[in-house]
């Protein structure tokens, strides 16, 4: 093998120790440009400032949302602060949109430009850094009294269980429903039909019908359509959360569980409604029963094993008044005590007629924290509601738990769903919020030297 000889000496004859002294093309153009460059730079600036521009000073393009507002700094910087610049005044930005502050319980309130960055480009305003929130959520303090909530949050990988699934909490709701039962395979459905039972087929997302008649000064009296995430409808429809609508007995039960009260009848049925709509509703259909039947009052009923003996004696009616009166007793009897009663608790009360107690079917669990089931539709019912297809009773809670929000949204990563605060979390009262008025013409928000100066 051949080897090459290179000794320092050979090497220190490449270098050419005359270098800097000779002129050289490049080197230059270097010196010229040190001197042109800013002289340039200068001319720009001040042709922009005759022109009016102000975009000059900007220290970035802003977020989209305000892009258009680029030639009227003053929009924002109206607090005089220094000779250069102003900063970005609260009032400034309230005058465009309310943005209610966090909490009255809150000892200090951040600046809208600490958490909503300007200068950025297109980023999402909205789309707060964690040090927004954890600046006082990682150590609580409150005005007043001790704070309501967990005191340190840092960030969501350890965030504390949600409240709804704390040790001791149940569902509050007095529908009974077996959920194992009800999801058995071959269960009878109608017609005696063997059937399975999938969740949707009781629980589907509702999409609000937006009542524009609530916050109107002019508008009538009717009633406003009841918003189930508790927010103003008209102001809040970009966040508008998707719940599951409660079961209703109509659409989701009536099919299988049926409200027939007299063989009499076949298979007619009692209103589902208040205990004395269903007793007006049987006086009325035996009364016209009887009248068409009148040779029927004195024939002796026979006994109804399905009625228990102590809520039916044997009675023999001797007019028409009397039988009216026994029938729906009898089919009361039958209602009150089994059919109503498999679903509702029937309480007591001071007349002859029980009260049903108040189904209480919660509509939105998490209060503080805004879930959207849209979001996630492509996953199964079960991956989250894991104790749903085990659970015996109404009382069982059947959540899912922080974990399995963790399992997906986590820090920032390429294979993460958002997992920032801002994601699950409102900042605002929105509850609070005002509709802003208007206050500026056309050339005030986009500048007058816009059109000619594109
Ligand atoms: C939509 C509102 C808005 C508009 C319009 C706007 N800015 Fe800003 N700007 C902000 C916010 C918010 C900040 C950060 C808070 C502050 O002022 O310190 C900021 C910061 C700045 C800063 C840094 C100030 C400092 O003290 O750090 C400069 C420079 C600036 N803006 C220039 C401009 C210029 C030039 C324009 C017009 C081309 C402009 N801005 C238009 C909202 C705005
Ligand atoms: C001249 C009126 C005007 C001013 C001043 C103004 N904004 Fe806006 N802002 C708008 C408009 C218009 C939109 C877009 C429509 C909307 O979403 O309401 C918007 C949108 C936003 C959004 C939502 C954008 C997103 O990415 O989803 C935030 C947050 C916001 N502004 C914050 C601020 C803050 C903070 C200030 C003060 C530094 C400010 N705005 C000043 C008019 C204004
Ligand atoms: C200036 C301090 C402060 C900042 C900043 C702050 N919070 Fe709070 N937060 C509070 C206080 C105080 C309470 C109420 C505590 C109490 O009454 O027990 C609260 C309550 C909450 C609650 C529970 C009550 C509710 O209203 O739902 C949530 C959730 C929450 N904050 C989330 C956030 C998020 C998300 C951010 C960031 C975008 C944030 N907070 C920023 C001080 C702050
Ligand atoms: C026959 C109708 C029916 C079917 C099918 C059904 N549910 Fe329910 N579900 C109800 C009723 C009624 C309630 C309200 C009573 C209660 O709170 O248990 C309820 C309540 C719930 C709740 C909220 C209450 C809590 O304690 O967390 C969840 C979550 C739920 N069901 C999930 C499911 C899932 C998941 C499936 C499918 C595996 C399913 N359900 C199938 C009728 C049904
Ligand atoms: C198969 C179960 C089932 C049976 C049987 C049933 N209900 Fe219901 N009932 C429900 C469900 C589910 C709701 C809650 C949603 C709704 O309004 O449909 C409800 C709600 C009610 C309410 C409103 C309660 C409230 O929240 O204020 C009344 C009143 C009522 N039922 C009366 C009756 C009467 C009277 C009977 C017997 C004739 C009866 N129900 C039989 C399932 C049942
Ligand atoms: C597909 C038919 C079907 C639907 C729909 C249905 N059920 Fe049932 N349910 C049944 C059958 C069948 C039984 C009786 C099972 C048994 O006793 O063996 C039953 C039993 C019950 C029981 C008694 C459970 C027990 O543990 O003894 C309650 C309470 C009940 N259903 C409530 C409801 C409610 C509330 C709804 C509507 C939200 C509903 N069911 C919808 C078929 C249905
Ligand atoms: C993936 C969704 C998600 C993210 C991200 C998230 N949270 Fe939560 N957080 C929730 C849910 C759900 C609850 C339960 C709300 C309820 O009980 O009504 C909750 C509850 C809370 C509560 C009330 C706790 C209590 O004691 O009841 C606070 C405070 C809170 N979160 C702050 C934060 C802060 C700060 C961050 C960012 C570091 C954050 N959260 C990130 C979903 C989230
Ligand atoms: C990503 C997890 C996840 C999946 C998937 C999911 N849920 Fe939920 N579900 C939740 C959370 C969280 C809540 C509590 C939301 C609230 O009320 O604030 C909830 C609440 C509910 C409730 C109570 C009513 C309500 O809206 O609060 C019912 C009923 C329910 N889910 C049924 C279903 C059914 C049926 C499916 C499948 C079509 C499903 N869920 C899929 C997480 C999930
Ligand atoms: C299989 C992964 C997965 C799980 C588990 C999961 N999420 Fe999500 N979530 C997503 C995806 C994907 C999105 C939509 C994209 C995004 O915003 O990053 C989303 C969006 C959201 C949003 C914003 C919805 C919107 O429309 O703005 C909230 C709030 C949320 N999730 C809360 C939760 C909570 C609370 C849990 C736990 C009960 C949970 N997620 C569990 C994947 C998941
Ligand atoms: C502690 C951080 C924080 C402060 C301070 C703050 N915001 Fe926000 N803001 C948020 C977060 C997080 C959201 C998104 C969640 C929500 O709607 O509350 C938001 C949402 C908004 C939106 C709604 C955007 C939309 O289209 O839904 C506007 C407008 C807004 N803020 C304006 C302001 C103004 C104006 C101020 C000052 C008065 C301000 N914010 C102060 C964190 C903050």
């Amino acid at each position: 093998m051949l080897r090459r000889a290179r000794t320092t000496k050979q090497l220190a004859r490449r270098i050419d120790l005359q270098y800097f002294t000779r002129p050289h093309a490049l080197r230059s153009w270097r010196f010229w440009l040190s001197v042109v460059v800013p002289v340039v730079a200068l001319l720009w600036f001040a042709v922009q400032r005759v022109e009016g521009g102000k975009k000059t000073y900007s220290s970035g393009p802003l977020a989209q949302a305000h892009a258009v507002f680029t030639q009227q700094c003053s929009l924002c910087h109206t607090q005089k602060a220094g000779a250069l610049f102003e900063h970005a005044s609260d009032q400034a930005c309230l005058t465009c949109h309310d943005a209610p502050a966090h909490h009255a319980n809150q000892t200090s309130t951040p600046t809208c430009g600490s958490c909503h960055v300007e200068h950025n480009g297109a980023l999402r305003l909205k789309a707060t850094a964690d040090a927004a929130c954890t600046q006082c959520h990682s150590n609580l303090q409150t005005r007043e009294g001790h704070p309501h909530f967990a005191t340190s949050i840092s960030s969501f990988a350890q965030h504390p269980e949600f409240s709804a699934l704390a040790p001791g909490a149940t569902d509050a709701g007095r529908i009974r429903l077996n959920h194992y039962l009800h999801m058995q395979a071959g269960l009878v459905g109608p017609n005696n039909a063997r059937v399975q039972l999938q969740c949707d087929d009781c629980h589907r997302v509702k999409v609000a019908t937006i009542d524009t008649n609530k916050a109107w000064p002019y508008s009538g009296t009717k009633a406003a359509g009841k918003d189930p995430s508790g927010q103003k409808p008209f102001l809040r429809l970009a966040s508008y959360r998707a719940l599951i609508a409660p079961p209703e007995f109509a659409n989701h039960c009536a099919g299988c569980h049926t409200l027939q009260f007299d063989k009499r009848f076949g298979n007619e049925q009692v209103p589902h409604d208040k205990p004395d709509v269903v007793h007006a509703f049987l006086a009325k259909r035996f009364s016209e029963y009887i009248a068409t039947h009148p040779s029927q009052v004195h024939e002796v009923e026979p006994p109804n094993r399905e009625i228990p003996e102590r809520i039916r004696p044997l009675r023999i009616a001797t007019s028409q008044k009397d039988w009216i009166e026994f029938r729906v007793a009898d089919a009361e009897g039958l209602l009150w005590a089994k059919t109503c009663k498999q679903c509702h608790e029937i309480q007591p009360s001071a007349s002859s007629l029980p009260k049903i107690a108040e189904s209480n079917i919660t509509a939105r669990w998490l209060n503080h924290a805004s879930f959207d089931h849209t979001a996630h539709r492509m996953m199964t019912c079960t991956s989250c509601h894991t104790r749903a297809p085990e659970s015996h009773e109404t009382s069982d809670v059947l959540l899912p738990g922080v974990q399995t929000c963790q399992k997906c949204h986590h820090e920032p990563s390429k294979e993460a769903a958002e997992g920032r605060c801002f994601e699950c979390h409102r900042y605002h009262n929105w509850s609070e919020a005002q509709p802003t008025k208007g206050r500026f013409t056309i050339p005030e928000l986009i500048g007058s030297t816009r059109p000619n100066n594109p």
